[in-house]
Order: structure tokens, then sequence, then C-alpha cells
């Protein structure tokens, strides 16, 4: 199995999702008894901007297209994915490469891998709360993956920012779901 670590947070060792991915990681590689893991920190080493020269350069898209496994620390920034992870996302959703039009419509050519989100939220987003209409995270990756063929699974840290309290509750919530996914 070969898994790719994404992680896009700017917080470093304070971060959750960077905690949650390291941790789904962890259990996969354990239920697997090991496999190659492939780290692209999104921070660390950031992708520029998208330009017309950057497709051909595709070594960003075979290395996702190689992996059996994705898993992704998703931060929330402004309602939103940082523009780090956007960056990644440009080079990834590649006409005639992970989806293509056809007379019936768009029709996703990237199925069969398997896709975890790690979600980092400072608030709560759920569906009828005043904010929820803010959301442009969560649903937004299951709307690009899903076009390209892929149903994400989703581990959710949420309400960082309301208080210490919450923050360790969320984070030991999320981390106890990735020995679930892992099984
Ligand atoms: C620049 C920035 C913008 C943020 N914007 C939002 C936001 O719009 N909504 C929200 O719920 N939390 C927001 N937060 C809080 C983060 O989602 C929260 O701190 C989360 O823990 C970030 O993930 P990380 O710990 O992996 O970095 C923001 C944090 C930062 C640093």
């Amino acid at each position: 199995m070969t898994i790719l670590h994404i992680d896009s947070s700017i917080s470093g060792e304070q971060s959750a999702s960077r905690a949650i991915t390291r941790s789904i990681v962890d259990q996969l590689r354990i239920a697997d008894g090991g496999g190659d893991v492939i780290i692209r920190d999104l921070v660390s080493a950031p992708l520029p901007h998208l330009t017309l020269d950057a497709f051909a350069d595709t070594s960003v898209l075979d290395e996702f297209l190689d992996a059996d496994t994705v898993v992704i620390g998703a931060p929330m920034y402004n309602f939103t994915l940082p523009s780090q992870l956007k960056a990644w996302l440009d080079r990834i959703l590649v006409a005639g490469k992970t989806f293509r039009y056809t007379e019936n419509g768009p029709e996703g050519l990237a199925g069969g891998k398997r896709v975890i989100v790690a979600l980092a939220r400072g608030g709560f987003y759920d569906q009828g709360s005043p904010a929820a209409a803010l959301e442009h995270l969560e649903s937004y990756l299951r709307g690009v993956f899903g076009f390209i063929g892929i149903e994400p699974e989703f581990v959710a840290a949420d309400g960082l920012a309301i208080g210490p309290e919450q923050r360790e509750q969320s984070i030991k919530q999320a981390l106890g779901q990735t020995t679930r996914l892992a099984a």
C-alpha cells in the first residue's frame, strides 16, 4: 500500500489537523503491516499558484495517481481550505486524467482510491446551525473529490477556537475515530 500524506496547516506542532493525519497514517500502517508513505507538506514546500506552464509538470498529479490511499489535513481558514491545499488540488483536477466530459456529463476517472480528510475547524458548522451557510471546506472537498470519482471519508475536530476544554475534547474524539478508520 502506498499512502500519500498531505498537510496544509500553518500551525506546526500546535496543529490539530496535523496530529489527526499523523494518527490516521500510523493506524493505517499498523493495520496494513507497513507500506510506503510519501509526505507532501504544502507549508514547508508550497506549490506556486497555478499557471498554464505548470500543467507541463505532472509530478504532483502522478504522485496522487500512484497512491492507493491519500490522507489530507484540511484546516478551515476563512471558511474554506488553505490556499496551499487549493494549489495542490489545481494540479489534481486535470481533464483527461482525473475526469472527462462525456455526452452524459462529467465523469470521474480517479475512482478506486481511498481519500481520508482530517478537518479542523474553529467553530461548528452542523446543518441547521447559524454558521452552516459559511461551511465551504467539507462541502467543497466532498464536491471536488466526487467530481473525480472519489467519495472522501472525513474525520472532524470542530469547535477548536471555542475554548481549551472544547479543543481538547474535539481533538480526543477525532483521534479516537482514526482507529475505526483503519479497522
Ligand atoms: C488564518 C486562520 C483563519 C481561520 N479561519 C477560520 C474560519 O473561517 N472558521 C473557523 O471555524 N475557524 C477558523 N480558523 C480556526 C482554525 O480552523 C482552527 O484553528 C483549526 O485548529 C486549524 O487547524 P490546525 O489546528 O490544523 O491548524 C482560522 C484559523 C486561522 C489561523
